[in-house]
């Protein structure tokens, strides 16, 4: 972009920023934002989090309104969590692809041919799965969650990838479903190998929703918040990340002194970005979309997300 194209950007982007902070207060709002947003929904967000930091903050909050900056099945977890409270989301064409990936028709099968399993549920689902589910866990608390569920046969679903590198740590007997994530299932073996020759002195850090083979050569596996703290405290200056692009806004706010190559120019969630700070304005002013979710489901869903909150 040429200089005045990117002054002109700068200018509209501070109008709207502090277009936002007016109507965090006129609202009594919170902006809970993911850390695959873009830089800038980042900046204006009340509090950056995973999906499990993100689920937390939305059930504690004392705010009348949640704004929620990341994809559709977050904003749900949010208004499960706090069903008293309104979310509201600045785009409704944020879905999660693998959320998607799995239906409640299929898993009730699944679940007559395992009678006595229990169903641990990724959070990256929707709110009629979670109602199908025992235990709902993120990246962040998925072994724990494994770990804590007594029973010996465990239907998990929808992310085949992370399910694959829970199951290394539990001899429990493990029904995986075949979902996952188009965007961390891009990054290949090959483009960690040529990264690492371009970079010989980076550590490369995964997210577990990569595929198996690339999760083997992390030197660090772990969700997006397990990522950045890893690399905070390492005393490696240097990092191959495989994870989502949106990461490096939080991982430069917290090392300004490392750097870091992202694992391939792939590893964007397209969905992740089509929130934008006009639409913030937009869904702040109108109050709309607001997240629905009928209350026999939510009932059931909250049950799923509580257990899971408990888990220590
Ligand atoms: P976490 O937020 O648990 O790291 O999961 C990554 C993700 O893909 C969220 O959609
Ligand atoms: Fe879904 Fe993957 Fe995007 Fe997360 S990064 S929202 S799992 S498609």
């Amino acid at each position: 972009m040429e200089a005045l194209a990117l002054e002109r950007k700068a200018e509209q982007n501070r109008e709207l920023k502090k277009r936002i902070e007016e109507l965090k207060k006129e609202r009594n709002a919170i902006i809970l934002a993911h850390y695959y947003q873009r830089d800038e929904v980042q900046e204006v967000a009340d509090f950056r989090g995973d999906s499990f930091l993100l689920a937390q903050k939305a059930a504690q909050t004392d705010a009348e309104v949640i704004v929620f900056c990341g994809v559709h099945f977050m904003g749900e977890s949010a208004k499960i969590l706090a069903p008293n409270k309104t979310v509201i989301i600045p785009d409704e064409r944020a879905g999660c692809p693998m959320a998607d990936m799995v239906n409640v028709e299929g898993l009730k099968a699944l679940k007559r041919q395992h009678p006595k399993a229990a169903v641990v549920t990724y959070i990256n689902s929707s709110a009629e799965i979670k109602a199908e589910t025992d235990i709902c866990c993120t990246s962040a608390n998925a072994v724990k969650v494994i770990q804590s569920v007594d029973a010996e046969e465990i239907i998990w679903v929808p992310d085949k990838n992370l399910g694959h590198y829970v199951s290394q740590y539990t001899d429990k007997k493990m029904i995986i479903w075949e979902g996952y994530c188009n965007t961390h299932d891009m990054l290949t073996v090959k483009d960690v190998i040529e990264m690492k020759a371009q970079h010989p002195n980076a550590q490369f850090v995964v997210h577990p929703e990569c595929r198996p083979e690339v999760v083997e050569l992390g030197d660090f596996v772990g969700s997006t918040t397990a990522i950045i703290k890893y690399c905070k405290e390492s005393d490696c200056k240097e990092f191959i990340v495989g994870t989502e692009d949106g990461t490096g806004y939080q991982l430069r706010l917290d090392s300004p002194d490392k750097t870091f190559h992202f694992a391939t120019k792939f590893l964007v969630c397209p969905n992740m970005k089509v929130n934008n700070l006009k639409k913030i304005v937009r869904c702040m002013e109108t109050m709309q979309p607001q997240i629905y979710v009928p209350p026999q489901v939510a009932e059931k869903a909250r049950l799923s997300l509580e257990r899971m909150l408990q888990v220590k």
